[in-house]
């Protein structure tokens, strides 16, 4: 799994006064996928923003957008994010009560579909829905802010899940407390794409700490 590993800053964690140098930064630094941390103030206890401002980042680079729509309702949304250029769209399994039908909306747009489970939330919820599936978001913090720290028990669920999507192609992407200690437990579990809001925009060198946690992964 490490050799495929792909890193995906969190930009929650950037500087919004400066969001398009911070994407373009961390683009030339090597990232692989943009994550983009969409919150309603509902589904979660805070408030990012909306297609407006992915529109306007969206010139920055041509890496992927994952974009983690953290919000409920869910599905009259989804078009929008599509029309301004989300690559991913993954939303939240709790939302909306109809997720066969939002993943299906998401793959009709021609864009790949994604589910996040909160850490309370079993992997059994998606055992029917695996062939919808583009990525499975593990969250190891409960959603809603940067900085938390990583809740061990979601090493296991990432496992339980890896065997469960047996060779099917869907990409386990892991989300909230990643750092430099704990990424090699979280791919050696079965995680291939890894979320890092803090651990990247915290530090000077954006691409010296992408190479660090590619190297922890596999050490
Ligand atoms: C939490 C967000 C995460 C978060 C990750 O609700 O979904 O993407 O920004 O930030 P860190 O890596 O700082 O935990
Ligand atoms: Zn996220």
């Amino acid at each position: 799994m490490s050799e495929s590993l792909k890193i995906a800053p969190s930009i929650l964690s950037a500087d919004f006064s400066r969001l398009g140098e911070e994407i373009k930064a961390i683009d030339k630094a090597g990232c692989d996928y943009i994550h983009i941390d969409v919150m309603d103030g509902h589904f979660v206890p805070n408030l990012t923003f909306g297609p407006p401002v992915i529109s306007c980042i969206r010139p920055c680079t041509k890496k992927i957008f994952d974009v983690h729509l953290m919000i409920d309702p869910v599905q009259v949304h989804l078009e929008s994010y599509a029309k301004v250029g989300a690559d991913i769209i993954t939303v939240h399994a709790e939302a909306d009560g109809h997720l066969d039908r939002s993943l299906q909306m998401i793959r009709d747009m021609g864009k790949k579909a994604g589910v996040s489970l909160n850490p309370s939330t079993p992997e059994n919820c998606i055992e029917y829905i695996l062939d919808k599936l583009d990525l499975i978001l593990v969250m190891s913090v409960n959603p809603g802010f940067g900085g938390q720290i990583f809740i061990e028990s979601q090493v296991e669920k990432i496992r339980r899940i890896r065997s469960m999507i047996g060779d099917r192609p869907i990409e386990i992407e892991v989300d909230g407390g990643v750092s430099i200690e704990n990424i090699n437990s979280i791919v050696n579990a079965g995680a291939n794409v890894v979320v890092a809001g803090s651990a990247v925009f915290n530090g000077n060198d954006y691409s010296a700490t992408i190479s660090a946690l590619k190297s922890a992964a596999v050490s």
